[in-house]
């Protein structure tokens, strides 16, 4: 078995109380490992050795199997055949490679749905979805739970207490579906009666007066039809909580089953897409922690610069790192690009290096892990054309292979000097912020945007891009985090806010944070109505200002505020504020009929202060402004990193990283020594140093 998976099994029987988190499965001295996709079932029994052998001799430290693989695993109902996966597993072991166990539900084999084809998720039009894909049965088929229930309890009564096994992945890229089966009516149903206990309590959440839409009985109730124009708002997001629910207490249940059989030294996670308009992520509780898979270069993003579609948006990793590792404290990349995909809009090449970049990002986050899909590029089937880690020969590297191989020898030499008594640079931890982030509210602004020029995540962007700029480090963070711990919190289009929120935020300033309130926060409640009440009239008092009315603008007419004399253009959403006395005005807007009226505002409130943005830019550099203004008020030293040049620290290392199309000199420290890379960072290149 591999060392350090060892040192991690020892860790939890014999240190159990020392090792928490995510040290209990990672030894910190292990600073992260890599990991391929292999599935056996894909390939001729007799090249399995020759594979996972060139995979350890490449460096990589465990491998990913039976993610697709119920009909091999169950050929026929209560059958199981675990021969082949005992022989891959055993071939892993002699190569010192651990092993991520699946649980294969995303493929239920054709005898169970040819039996019971009411598993098969329904469309909208009553069509049936069918056998041949994946992801094809329904989360609220009671069927479909309690067979993938059943295998998967044989395999963690097979593996669950196997020393070569490190850890659990169920399902695959869960999801929430429309799904319009009977199954999936009923639940919902029942899961309406659960959270209303009456009818009339429903009527009156949803607003059922509007429109004459009054229930009489649960019964009555569908699920709503994304083709049907004018469906009762509060409905569609309760059926998205709803869908929410059945991605998270399928997984749940999955992790219930196979806790009963495994070791404790055995993580459990799912690896999900990074979506944020989506609930069921971090929702699973019986999960130890949550992964992500990435795909960079699909045909998607521009990126900086002609040709930066080859390395693609710098966020995507960024914002996923920062959103993943607060949820549980930790967290690791299930899936991160090998090289060119078949499935985006145009497949291009990633840049040579591209690879190495995401690599050393996904690290800069802090993950314990990076897993990739896949080793082998498939000859056949859906993901022809799909690069692997060794091409469709299953012997030759490619450009990506090589990269994830050079990576794991780099890790080698960052464990060598790894310190871990090192402490993150104390420049960089004063500037750390928070974003509040809650995926209903971002659900019901997307359902309900007023303009098309308003694009929730853009918004959320435009101040984690400020913020990446300064050298901040940034956690997006739910509302039953401690606030407390971070001198500036950011709180972006918080629509939908229930009171307890806003008395947390209020205590928050009060007791000495720096609050920055954005545009639509607090307009609704948590049923999504208004106030019966002036506009957005519970924040008012933490805002130190009213809101006058709110303005939308057309693409073609943009209009401006002005800020230390400077314009910013806008149209995607403006608040006209009238400031309370002593509340400061730090912008206004330009241009119409409401020029001079205050756009931004700040004032102090208890010993913290709060900074009030009631407009949206355009291109994000009001938000910027502000931030520098409050953070040079606040004495806090940020840099001033151009577009694409993100600099982040862990466990006694700086990694810079250069998404721009021209080269970065980056200035260090005297007694820094660079692991990896050189000052002057090329487009794509990297710089690791000791610090
Ligand atoms: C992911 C998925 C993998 C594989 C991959 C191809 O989204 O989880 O199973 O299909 O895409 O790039």
């Amino acid at each position: 078995m591999n060392k350090l998976f060892l040192t991690a099994t020892l860790l939890v029987s014999g240190f159990l109380v020392f090792a928490q988190g995510g040290d209990r499965f990672f030894p910190p001295s292990q600073l992260t490992t890599v990991g391929a996709y292999y599935y056996p079932e894909h390939w001729d029994s007799s090249q399995w050795e020759r594979d996972i052998r060139k995979m350890a001799e490449m460096g990589f430290e465990f491998t990913h199997f039976a993610e697709f693989a119920w009909a091999q695993l169950e050929p026929e109902e209560g059958k199981y055949d675990f021969a082949w996966l005992d022989k891959a597993v055993a071939l892993a072991a002699k190569y010192n490679l651990g092993v991520v166990m699946c649980t294969s539900t995303a493929t239920p084999p054709v005898w169970l749905t040819r039996k019971h084809p009411e598993i098969l998720m329904r469309n909208e039009d009553g069509t049936l979805y069918d056998h041949g894909a994946r992801q094809h049965a329904s989360f609220s088929s009671s069927f479909y739970r309690s067979y993938s229930l059943k295998m998967v309890e044989e395999l963690a009564r097979r593996y669950g207490q196997d020393a070569r096994i490190i850890g659990w992945q169920l399902d695959n890229e869960p999801r929430k579906f429309m799904d319009f089966s009977n199954d999936a009516h009923q639940r919902f149903r029942d899961w309406l009666r659960e959270k209303y206990q009456t009818i009339d309590a429903l009527n009156k959440a949803w607003g059922t007066s509007f429109w004459s839409a009054l229930y009489s009985s649960f019964d009555q109730i569908n699920i709503p039809r994304p083709s049907q124009w004018g469906t009762n708002y509060h409905q569609r997001l309760d059926h998205s909580h709803f869908a929410d629910h059945e991605t998270a207490s399928f997984l749940d249940a999955q992790a219930r089953v196979i806790r009963k059989h495994a070791s404790p030294a055995q993580w459990i996670t799912s690896n999900y897409i990074p979506m944020y308009d989506v609930g069921y992520i971090g929702q699973s509780r019986e999960l130890d922690f949550v992964s992500y898979t990435r795909y960079m270069v699909y045909g998607g993003d521009r990126g900086i610069g002609r040709k930066g579609y080859r390395l693609g948006e710098y966020t995507r990793i960024g914002m996923a790192n920062d959103f993943f590792r607060p949820l549980k404290g930790y967290y690791g990349v299930m899936e991160l690009q090998p090289g060119q995909v078949n499935w985006g809009t145009v497949n291009s090449q990633p840049l040579p290096g591209a690879v190495s970049l995401w690599l050393w990002h996904v690290f800069a986050g802090g993950s314990r892990f990076t897993c990739t899909y896949r080793f082998r590029a498939p000859t056949y089937g859906y993901e022809q054309y799909h690069y692997g880690i060794v091409g469709p020969d299953g012997v030759t590297p490619t450009p990506g292979g090589l990269e994830f191989s050079l990576f794991t020898r780099e890790v080698e030499k960052l464990r060598k000097n790894y310190d871990p008594k090192a402490q993150l640079p104390s420049r960089y931890t004063k500037r750390k912020a928070a974003l509040l982030f809650d995926a209903g509210n971002v659900m019901a602004i997307n359902m309900n945007p007023q303009t098309r020029e308003w694009n929730t995540e853009g918004h959320f962007l435009k101040y984690y891009r400020a913020l990446k700029s300064f050298g901040a480090p940034v956690d997006f963070i739910r509302d039953t985090a401690r606030f407390e711990d971070y001198p500036v919190l950011i709180v972006p289009a918080l629509q939908q806010v229930n009171r307890a929120v806003l008395e947390k935020l209020k205590a928050y300033a009060a007791g000495g944070g720096h609050l920055v309130m954005t545009v639509r926060t607090g307009h609704q409640d948590q049923n999504g109505h208004f106030w019966e009440a002036p506009f957005a009239a519970p924040t008012r008092e933490i805002m130190g200002a009213d809101i006058e009315f709110y303005d939308l603008l057309p693409s073609h007419a943009p209009d401006s505020v002005v800020y230390n004399r400077k314009k910013y253009g806008w149209t995607s959403w403006g608040e006209i504020l009238k400031p309370h006395s002593g509340t400061e005005t730090w912008a206004t807007f330009s241009g119409d009929f409401y020029a001079g009226k205050a756009a931004v505002t700040h004032h102090r409130l208890g010993k913290g202060t709060v900074t009030y943005l009631g407009v949206d830019s355009r291109s994000g550099d009001l938000e910027k402004d502000i931030l520098l203004k409050l953070y040079r008020q606040l004495r806090i030293p940020v840099e001033n990193y151009p577009p694409g040049i993100l600099v982040e620290y862990r466990d006694g290392f700086g990694i810079a990283l250069n998404y721009s199309d021209k080269p970065y000199e980056m200035t260090l420290r005297e007694q820094a020594k660079i692991m990896t890379g050189t000052r002057v960072i090329n487009p794509g290149g990297v710089l690791v140093w000791k610090e």
